[in-house]
């Protein structure tokens, strides 16, 4: 029998103590995580179904059309990183408010309709309980999951803002942002340089239009592959809403999007800057050899940027409609 000294008795004991202290802190709590109030089992009681029903939601829409898997992914970081992820991106423009919507960088949105879907039936099942904010965060956590992504759950209990304003996305990092910028920006809200490279990965989905990315083409860029350059002009001689994928597999999450930087072929000329700039390389190079570091990496940051400013209690609302201010 091996006798255990002491020292490592008082070991085994201590870590027995904080087990106990975290499990009386899971059953007190009910896994709050982070942010007062917010918690994965949120809607147990007030709406059990309504995590199925988003997952079915997308599910359902994706079968018919995996581009949208992409935007829902980009609608949640453009949602959260103006206002707080409140839901401000879902709301429509009226006569008297021009909203975040139909701002210049998000025009190119999409997928509104699949967080309507869910919503309605939502409602149906249980009305004025389940934020749109939280069935945003929702969708793109199934999304990421549906392409191939990591899985994890997510806290809810968002409550939904009531200013969606165009001025505000002033505040969404351009395409044009070098490594420096873009560690600024995403600094400001809390994010490490290597969360903001593991959360650019989601451009491991979708597409850019020739907008975004043609001022690259008119100058000597040797930060740009020549061959891949000659692929953008193509692209874009048919004008500047063609399209051009981020890596080979748009549909799929996995790490090209990282080799095409190493690759000097990133698509936007803020892609291509992780790689150039010293201070984010290290991080591009890891994601690119070590996929399951990425996905570890990148569902923890999208966890943390989910709980962006939220809003509770009586500084929110959970909307009728998604479009519409209570
Ligand atoms: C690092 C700063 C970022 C910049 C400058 C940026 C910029 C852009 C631009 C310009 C586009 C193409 C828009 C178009 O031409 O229509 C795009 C697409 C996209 N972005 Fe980002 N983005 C950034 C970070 C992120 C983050 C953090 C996420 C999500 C976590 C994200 C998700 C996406 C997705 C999935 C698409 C493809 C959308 C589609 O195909 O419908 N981006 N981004």
């Amino acid at each position: 029998m091996l006798l255990k000294s002491p020292l490592s008795l008082g070991k085994m004991v201590l870590a027995n103590l904080v087990c106990v202290f975290l499990l009386i802190e899971v059953i007190v709590s009910g896994f709050r995580i982070g942010v007062d109030g917010l918690r994965m089992d949120y809607y147990l009681m007030t709406c059990p179904f309504a995590e199925q029903i988003v997952q079915n939601t997308v599910n359902r829409a994706l079968q018919s059309d995996p581009t949208l898997a992409a935007a829902l992914v980009r609608m949640h970081f453009h949602d959260c990183f103006i206002e707080g992820c409140d839901g401000s991106i879902l709301i429509d423009s009226t006569k008297d408010n021009t909203a975040e919507k139909d701002s210049p960088g998000n025009l190119s949105l999409k997928g509104y309709e699949i967080i309507d879907d869910a919503k309605e039936q939502i409602e149906n099942d249980c009305p004025g309980v389940v934020s749109c904010a939280d069935i945003v965060a929702m969708a793109a956590r199934d999304a990421i999951f549906w392409t191939g992504g990591p899985v994890y759950d997510i806290p809810k209990g968002r409550k939904d803002g009531r200013r969606s304003k165009i001025e505000d996305t002033i505040n969404l990092p351009f395409p044009t942002f070098n490594a420096t910028e873009l560690i600024r920006a995403f600094g400001q809200r809390g994010f490490t340089a290597q969360e903001m490279v593991a959360l650019s990965g989601a451009h491991t989905l979708g597409v850019a239009r020739c907008a975004s990315f043609k001022s690259r083409l008119s100058g000597v860029d040797s930060t740009l592959d020549s061959d891949f350059a000659k692929t953008l002009s193509k692209t874009c001689s048919a004008g500047d809403s063609a399209e051009q994928p981020f890596d080979a597999t748009r549909n799929t999450f996995d790490n090209f999007y990282f080799n095409t930087l190493v690759r000097k072929s990133g698509l936007l000329f803020s892609d291509q800057t992780l790689y150039t700039n010293p201070k984010t390389r290290a991080a591009v190079n890891g994601y690119a050899f070590n996929q399951a570091m990425f996905f570890f990496d990148f569902q923890q940051a999208m966890v943390k940027m989910g709980m962006l400013n939220v809003k509770e209690g009586d500084n929110g609302e959970v909307r009728e409609n998604c479009r519409i201010i209570n």
